[in-house]
């Protein structure tokens, strides 16, 4: 029996949520899709199921985890909401935006969300399927990407059952989740907003709002889960790839692919952005399964989504020798 049969994977039909969201009350870990990857779900309030969310992940304790919620008024409930918050809160939420507020006094979420940290993590999902089990739950739900912690995000249930098998109760399968890249992170000092990551929400979107995104100040570790090397396949990376290598698979990206690669996917061959978002943690996922060594791709644009695609790229390239 295959890693994924040995997970309980269930079409996200209003049963399913309604078990998952009993073993979510019971402390269990349920996945689920969001609008931006699937997510590793657990009761946000309970120490027990978040530690469990660390251990199923092998995620460091120091990086803090995303608390999802069903509603902007619900936040008020949680963080210290600055008018710059509120802002964006209106302007984005539900969708694929996280804030990062300092905790309120008396916050009955889990220390765990935080880390060590004082401030969380939080954000409203857009996707229908985490509505509907956050409502079912009646719960906040801390949920990191749903892979094991450093690999590739997951972006289909059938990527989670392969990362887990039988260490989660329950994976709710709602198809590909629609953006494929992770929410873009905005914490702030005072009322400034910092950019801690890209995401599927643009830096040029969000200026519109409360102006300029500062960059985060290196010498404070503000978002501990930017470590260099992340989002790796087993392959090695190279990335502003031009010319094709025989013993290379080839992540392309627009029209123009040098000949000669063995194996190539492309992210999108008319060189859409968004397009390019959604297919790019499955396809390194599928050249990855392949068993090749190394992975080369293509430049992709800087502008737009380019930014967090960039990103991310970069991450799987990094070195893998810094024990993150
Ligand atoms: O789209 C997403 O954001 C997905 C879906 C499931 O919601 N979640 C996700 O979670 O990407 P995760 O744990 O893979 O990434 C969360 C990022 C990490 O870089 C983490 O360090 C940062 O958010 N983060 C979480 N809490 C933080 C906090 N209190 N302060 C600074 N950064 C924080
Ligand atoms: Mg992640």
């Amino acid at each position: 029996m295959s890693v994924a049969e040995t997970t309980i994977v269930r079409p996200a039909g209003a049963a399913a949520i309604e078990e998952a969201a009993k073993l979510l009350r019971r402390g269990e870990l349920v996945a689920f899709p969001t609008e931006t990857v699937y997510g590793l779900g657990a009761n946000a309030l309970d120490d027990r199921a978040v530690a469990a969310i660390y251990v199923a992940k092998g995620r460091p304790r120091f990086n803090p985890l995303i608390v999802h919620i069903p509603s902007v008024a619900d936040a008020e409930r949680y963080v210290e909401m600055s008018n710059a918050a509120r802002i964006l809160a209106a302007a984005f939420w539900p969708g694929a935006l996280t804030l990062v507020l300092p905790r309120r006094t008396g916050c009955p979420l889990s220390a765990l969300v935080s880390a060590g940290l004082n401030t969380v993590a939080i954000r409203v999902p857009s996707h229908p399927v985490a509505m509907a089990l956050l409502k079912a739950a009646r719960l906040p739900l801390a949920a990191p990407s749903a892979n094991p912690s450093g690999c590739v995000s997951a972006t289909t249930a059938a990527h989670v059952a392969e990362g887990f098998g039988e260490k989660i109760a329950m994976v709710l399968d709602g198809g590909a989740t629609p953006l494929g890249i992770e929410s873009t992170v905005i914490g702030f000092d005072g009322d400034k907003p910092i950019l801690l990551r890209p995401g599927a929400i643009l830096r040029q979107d969000i200026k519109q709002f409360v102006g300029p995104l500062a960059a985060p100040d290196i010498s404070k570790v503000q978002s501990p889960g930017q470590f260099e090397s992340h989002y790796a396949p087993h392959a090695s990376v190279r990335l502003n790839a031009t010319t094709a290598v025989p013993d290379e698979a080839l992540l392309a990206f627009g029209p123009d692919v040098p000949p000669g690669a063995k194996l190539a996917l492309n992210l999108s061959p008319s060189g859409n952005l968004q397009d390019a978002a959604a297919n790019l943690f499955a396809m390194l996922r599928a050249l990855d399964k392949t068993g090749t060594k190394k992975i080369a791709v293509m430049p992709i644009p800087p502008h737009g989504l380019g930014e967090a695609i960039n990103d991310r790229l970069q991450r799987a390239a990094a070195p893998r020798d810094n024990g993150t």
